[in-house]
Order: C-alpha cells, then sequence, then structure tokens
C-alpha cells in the first residue's frame, strides 16, 4: 500500500489525475472502474478539462442503487454522466455501468463480471470510502472474495444517501456492488479520501486489521494500492511522517 499525504483535496485530486494519465498514456484502451461520491469530483473536473482522447478507454463503474433507472437524477449512472462521461471524448459502446432498474439483479451481476472478464479485467480502479469503512458497497461483514451482487444497505449508509431524496420518499435499501474480490482483481487500485469525516475509516483501513468489518482493509492485499488523502483524513495514521518521508523521496508517483 502506498499512502500520499497532500495538503487538501485539490492537491489529492491533482496527484490522482496524474497517475490516472500515467496509465492512460500506457495503455490507451485502458480500462477503467469509476467510483461515485463527492470525493473523486474534482479528479472528475481535472479529466473533463483535460480534453483527452479516451475514445478506447473501457469504463466501468463500482455500484449502484436498486430502484433506480440509468435517466433517474439520484442514480449513480447518471451522476457519472453528469460529472463525468457527458463531458469526455468517449466511444459509447465502450461505457458499461452498472442498472439499479434490471429485473434480475442476480443476472445482471453475473454479466457485468463477465463484462469485466472479456475486457480483460480492470486496469485502474477509482474507489472512495464510506464512512463505515465500505468500499464499492461492500458493508461490514461483506465476504473478502465477494463478487457482483446485490447488497442490502447499513443504517449510516441510508443516512448518508437519505438527504439526497426528497422527506417522505423511500431511500433505496439494496445496492447492487463490484464485491470485494471483483475489486481486488484489478490491477491497480486508487482510494481517495478527504475530510475529517473520512479520518477514522482510513486508519482502519490502512492500519487496523484486516476484517471483514472494515471492507476497505482488504486493500492491504494488493500489490498497487495507491491511497490518496489530504491532512484531515490521514489526522489519524500514527506514520505520517513515514509516509511524507516515502512520497518526497519518490521520483514519480506510481512506479
Ligand atoms: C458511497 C459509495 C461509494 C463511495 C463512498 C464515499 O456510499 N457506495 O462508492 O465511494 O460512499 O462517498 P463520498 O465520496 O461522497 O464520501
Amino acid at each position: 500500500m502506498e499512502v500520499i499525504l497532500r495538503p487538501d483535496g485539490e492537491s489529492v485530486a491533482a496527484t490522482a489525475f496524474e497517475l490516472v494519465l500515467s496509465a492512460l498514456k500506457a495503455k490507451p484502451n485502458l480500462v477503467l472502474g469509476l467510483a461515485t461520491g463527492n470525493t473523486p469530483l474534482a479528479l472528475y473536473r481535472r479529466l473533463r478539462e483535460a480534453r483527452l482522447d479516451l475514445r478506447k478507454v473501457r469504463f466501468f463503474n463500482l455500484d449502484e442503487l436498486v430502484g433506480l433507472g440509468p435517466r433517474d437524477p439520484r442514480s449513480f449512472q447518471h451522476f457519472l454522466r453528469a460529472n463525468l462521461l457527458d463531458g469526455l471524448r468517449v466511444t459509447p459502446g465502450n461505457v458499461r455501468l452498472l442498472r439499479g432498474d434490471a429485473d434480475d439483479l442476480e443476472q445482471a451481476a453475473a454479466s457485468y463480471e463477465a463484462a469485466i472478464r472479456k475486457a480483460g479485467g480492470i486496469d485502474l480502479q477509482i474507489l472512495g470510502i464510506g464512512r463505515n469503512g465500505h468500499i464499492g458497497f461492500n458493508e461490514p461483514g461483506s465476504s473478502l472474495g465477494s463478487r457482483t451482487r446485490p447488497k442490502t444497505l447499513e443504517a449510516t449508509t441510508l443516512a448518508d444517501y437519505a438527504r439526497g431524496f426528497p422527506a417522505g420518499k423511500a431511500v433505496p435499501r439494496f445496492s447492487i456492488t463490484m464485491g470485494i474480490g471483483t475489486i481486488l482483481e484489478a490491477r491497480r487500485l486508487l482510494l481517495l479520501a478527504t475530510g475529517g469525516a473520512k479520518a477514522e475509516p482510513i486508519r482502519r483501513v490502512v492500519e487496523g486489521p484486516v476484517t471483514s468489518e472494515v471492507p476497505g482493509s482488504a486493500l492491504q492485499f494488493h500489490p498497487l494500492a495507491h491511497v490518496i488523502l489530504d491532512e484531515a483524513a490521514g489526522a489519524r495514521l500514527s506514520r505520517r511522517d513515514y509516509w511524507k518521508w516515502v512520497y518526497a523521496n519518490k521520483w514519480r508517483v506510481g512506479q
């Protein structure tokens, strides 16, 4: 695991952008896994502004809320299109996003796994972290070997989403998400976290024991996982000085 501590959210995005750019240069038909959430927004803005030719890039995403179709403004698919994909030069046939309105979720999950395999596997997976330590929608207790599947959401996650739903309108209680096993098969992982609310989950992911109670801690098994944090998200790490020293003495990110 490589932990990179940056002063603020914009520098987190700049470092992540540099890493994504170097991956794209090395492999123009990169298979890129996207994450939803506030954290990657500054990275996505940089990707849009760079006006790159991404027509060869294949895109997948981590998760979706069950019951929401792609046109629902609260769906993750809509979020990713509005905040990233619609502003990029991409080939529509290369974009494969999970659908929350699939009739048969188990079948949708199996065909998603097959599509990832057919693309040759994910080269670079962007990740955020939930307050409860989840990655994707793999809530605490998820098998560390889990695959893409429907998953019941936890109370803290429901509370986070309730804000986006009008009063009286039910928040989806289920998701469809890549599994932890699916995520760990990506060749490279890029976990971004900003803000003090992420300090404790990040401490448990980076320094805690590997446990399904903190799904993100499974990243400790991955041979190439970058964890890019701002000062606030890294505030509870006991070896902050070590990570800073390592990064300061590194000649290029991700090499
Ligand atoms: C959500 C999503 C994750 C996301 C995480 C963090 O529940 N399932 O994919 O990475 O929580 O979201 P945010 O970046 O908004 O804090």
